[in-house]
């Protein structure tokens, strides 16, 4: 099935977009990236993902000139033509063509390429998975050192899975200095008595866009929220876990390296909070 996907400026049918060879995204991973879900025909979070790509640009003095509102007219026509109802816009911003392989970043004035399409998820709300919970492993945090930047270095995120995978699970937590950043595309939580605890935001991670709703939904509806590290034994011994992105929304987590989280199955708080975040989040749909 073809798409109809957005290059710098253009419509078109997807095999007719192209890209140089000398582009930064793909000779250096200099470029950034917002995933968006659409469910009902209808963007989720669309500010919030606008704040953090500006602001990953802005940390890598990259620009664009595109405005919100293009942007968003970006993401309609997309939905539009391709006929989504559920699932995901794809955004990629790379540093643009450079002529050739340099280190140094190209003239000021070069144009960024930009890139954007849809990923149809059917099942996006309604993920089977959810009903379920997913497994994971732990591995260390080898990536880089600025994750809040939502860069396109996800070549370590993608080993990470396939170990995942290849272990029989669904997806992996990184570890770092004897705690848990985040999840290999998401931001993760652990429930102890009636606690929240997810990491505080740092360098460490990526600022959840999902995450920050989350929270605020969890705090409106009288939970009690603690923002610190976690080890691997403590989400072992946890009441509940669960992890947040836009491509998943809250997904609960029954198993972690090998231990049953609780009684392995998906629990009431994560429950509860995937109801509240497709609740309100599509309230504020645009
Ligand atoms: N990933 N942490 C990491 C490392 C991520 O890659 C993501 C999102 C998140 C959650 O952020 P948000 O709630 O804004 O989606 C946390 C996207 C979905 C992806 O790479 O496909």
């Amino acid at each position: 099935m073809s798409r109809i996907v957005y290059l710098n400026g253009e419509y078109m049918p997807e095999e007719e977009a192209k890209i140089s060879i000398f582009d930064r995204g793909f000779v250096m991973g200099d470029a950034v990236y917002e995933v968006t879900s659409v469910l009902g025909g209808k963007i989720l979070e669309f500010e919030g993902h606008m704040t953090r790509l500006e602001r990953s640009m802005r940390e890598l003095e990259m620009t664009c000139a595109l405005t919100r509102e293009e942007w968003l007219a970006i993401h309609h026509e997309l939905v539009a033509r391709n006929n989504i109802d559920e699932g995901l816009v794809y955004l990629q911003v790379s540093r643009g063509n450079a002529g050739d392989r340099d280190f140094h970043y190209p003239p000021e004035g070069t144009p960024p390429t930009v890139v954007l399409y849809t990923q149809a998820k059917p099942n996006l709300a309604n993920d089977p998975k959810a009903e379920v919970g997913i497994k994971v492993i732990s591995l260390p945090d080898l990536r880089w050192h600025r994750r809040d930047i939502k860069t396109v270095q996800l070549l370590y995120p993608s080993m990470a899975k396939m170990a995942a995978e290849a272990a029989g699970k669904n997806d992996a937590w990184f570890v770092e200095d004897g705690a848990v950043t985040e999840g290999s595309s998401n931001n993760v939580y652990i429930v102890k008595g009636n606690k929240i605890i997810t990491r505080q935001l740092s360098t460490d991670i990526l600022h959840g866009i999902t995450r920050a709703s989350l929270l605020t939904y969890a705090a409106e509806a009288q939970m009690e929220i603690e923002e610190r590290p976690f080890t691997i034994a403590e989400a072992q011994e946890a009441d509940e876990a669960f992890f947040t992105s836009a491509s998943a929304f809250v997904m609960p987590v029954v198993e972690v390296d090998g231990v049953a989280v609780a009684d392995g199955k998906v629990g009431r708080v994560a429950k509860r909070l995937r109801e509240i975040y497709l609740e309100e989040s599509l309230k504020r749909a645009v």
